[in-house]
């Protein structure tokens, strides 16, 4: 086993918030390019580009796995991550991955509430809320994503969808639980069409989110939950919705299926 560095990860100095930047890869790579791409990140990264963000990767369920065995077996400063999980422990739930099996891989966060889940799998906010329930309750942290489609910005519903989303999944949780949660604002609009948000898109998402986490629980809470940005962000755009006010990472779709770009992108 090669010796573990000591890589010390730095709090944003602005909001005494740890970023995270994570890398969402959706239904690609089979488990073998999989090893590959981690590889091939792993490689293009120095020791100093683990000081700004943590690093969370979220390959499908086929990988978890070997990446896992990867990154542990090389000491990788990776954190793994899931796309998904059910919310029952286990049972007759054909084709479904608990959130108790995840955690047995080490997994550190799963994405829940992503905006293809809710289109194209049906899932609702009880469904979601429901799913973070289960993740925190194997210690593990949710990535809960929260966005308006292009009808629902156009129609000026945007602080009503982003405030209903997050109020609803994490209606039954204690502030301090709360407090430990990502939200992940990825307007959808702005995923996987190229249309990136500008910070200052960004910065209201986030503050809109903040601001309701404030009305449900309080400034202190709102004030430690982190925000990510996710949309068509590519290395070009990182630095800035990095820098964006109140925005505390990324959650990064197709740019991370490519190790040069996303290595750009954490280094940005
Ligand atoms: P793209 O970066 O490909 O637009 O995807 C964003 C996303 O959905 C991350 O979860």
């Amino acid at each position: 086993m090669a010796a573990k560095k000591v890589l010390e990860l730095k709090p944003n100095p602005r909001t005494g918030r740890y970023r995270l930047i994570s890398g969402n890869w959706k239904m690609n790579l089979n488990h073998l390019e999989a090893i590959q791409l981690v590889q091939k990140l792993y490689f293009g990264l120095r020791d100093v580009d683990y000081g700004f963000a943590e690093i969370s990767i979220h390959p499908p369920a086929t990988s978890l796995r070997p990446i896992q065995l990867l990154i542990e077996s090389d000491r990788m400063h990776f954190s793994l991550g899931a796309q998904n999980c059910y919310f029952a422990p286990s049972g007759a739930y054909t084709g479904e991955v608990s959130a108790q099996m995840l955690s047995k891989l080490n997994v550190k966060y799963v994405i829940v509430g992503h905006s293809e889940r809710r289109r194209i799998f049906g899932e609702t906010d009880e469904v979601v809320a429901l799913k973070t329930k289960a993740i925190l309750a194997e210690q593990m942290t949710p990535i809960l994503c929260v966005g308006e489609t292009a009808e629902e910005r156009e129609a000026g519903e945007t602080d009503d969808v982003l405030m209903r989303q997050v109020r609803l999944a994490v209606a039954d949780l204690s502030a301090e639980v709360v407090a430990t949660i990502v939200v992940a604002y990825e307007p959808i609009w702005a995923i996987g069409t190229g249309l990136v948000a500008t910070p200052e898109d960004a910065t209201s998402g986030a503050q809109l989110i903040r601001e309701e986490l404030a009305r449900l629980y309080g400034g202190d809470v709102a004030e430690r939950v982190r925000i990510q940005y996710g949309g068509s962000v590519t290395p070009v755009t990182a630095h800035d919705l990095l820098e964006a006010d109140g925005v505390d990472g990324l959650l990064v779709g197709g740019a991370s299926l490519d190790a040069e770009a996303f290595s750009r992108i954490i280094r940005a």
